[in-house]
């Protein structure tokens, strides 16, 4: 490996209502050096959500698992971070960039680009109140670019570690990812930058790699039904051939990850799969059928039949 690259970490995005526990041990497995839970509502903590509450579970043999948090108000933001803290993550990250109406209506996740003085507020109190590492998700500016003024302010608080997805809040996940705010990368010595946004194959990650050295590489959609594209970048970076996933492996891990959403949320586990065989079987040759019979059975044992007798070439 080129030593370079030796500092580069691949890490699974936060997604809501897809990065849980068995879909981060997946793509642990598959190379991801780090992942993050999906946001968490402060306030939902703080008031004792039993939903905000199971979100925070990291099972023991996930590696770098952090805790990524939402809210607008610094003292709800202060004490969900004493919270968290107590959940043993390997850190806590600070959602700045969320596009969700509601969330932004609240002030929260996108919504902070609006207020700087409020983001400054939210992310010291973090600071002041966690027991692990913070770090920072957010965009470019909420509608037009001053990721300049953003890094300078997240940098201000002591965060070393900041993820950028290259979109304004505006944008959603529309238009394509932009990565001019790399300019500012080598203003500071003592942070971690994380890349994000449409990075969807070894290729492109290996263009960002090359062209941003010692960066972190974060894939959201790109590992939808694809855990597989951790090991891929991986084998780019090493130089090795990045060969089609076998059908054995493919099988496994679906059989795999079954296993652990039933294990996670017991017989509600079949339901929550369903989103993600549609993901791993997504472009295949006559899945549709397959799909149809899967989104309606409750039965674990004949989806399984069903998916070892298909025949995905
Ligand atoms: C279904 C879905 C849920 C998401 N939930 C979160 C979230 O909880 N927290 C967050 O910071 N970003 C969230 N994101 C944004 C991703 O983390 C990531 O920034 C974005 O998808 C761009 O990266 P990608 O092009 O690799 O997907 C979500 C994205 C998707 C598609």
């Amino acid at each position: 490996m080129l030593s370079q690259f030796k500092n580069t970490n691949l890490i699974l995005a936060p997604m809501a209502g897809i990065t849980d526990m068995p879909f981060r041990r997946i793509c642990n497995k598959f190379g991801a050096d780090i992942t993050v839970t999906e946001m968490v509502s402060a306030r939902g903590l703080i008031e004792g959500s039993e939903k905000s509450f199971k979100l925070l579970h990291i099972d023991k043999d996930e590696k770098n698992t952090g805790i990524q948090i939402f809210g607008n108000d610094p003292l709800v933001m202060a004490r969900a971070a004493k919270i968290v803290s107590r959940f043993n993550p390997a850190f806590i990250d600070i959602n700045a960039g969320c596009p969700a109406k509601k969330v932004i209506k609240s002030g929260s996740g996108g919504g902070l680009l609006n207020d700087l003085d409020n983001l400054k507020r939210v992310l010291n109190a973090v600071v002041e109140n966690s027991e692990v590492p913070v770090t920072c998700k957010t965009r470019i500016g909420f509608a037009d670019d001053y990721s300049d003024e953003i890094i300078d302010i997240i940098y201000e608080t002591g965060i070393r570690k900041i993820a950028i997805h290259g979109r304004t809040v505006k944008m959603g996940f529309k238009g394509s990812a932009n990565y001019d705010w790399c300019k500012h990368i080598n203003k500071f010595n003592d942070v971690k930058f994380v890349l994000n946004g449409d990075i969807d194959s070894p290729r492109r990650a290996m263009d960002l790699i090359l062209q941003y050295p010692g960066t972190d590489i974060m894939i959201g959609r790109g590992a939808l039904g694809n855990p597989f594209i951790f090991e891929k970048i991986k084998k780019a970076i090493l130089g090795e051939p990045i060969n089609d996933i076998s059908y054995k492996i493919w099988f496994d891990t679906i059989r795999e990850h079954y296993n652990l959403m039933l294990e996670y949320y017991g017989d509600y586990g079949l339901i929550l799969m369903r989103k993600h065989v549609g993901w791993y079987l997504k472009g295949m040759r006559n899945s549709k059928k397959i799909k149809d019979f899967i989104f309606r059975s409750n039965n674990y044992k004949e989806i399984i039949e069903v998916l070892g007798e298909y025949d995905r070439t």
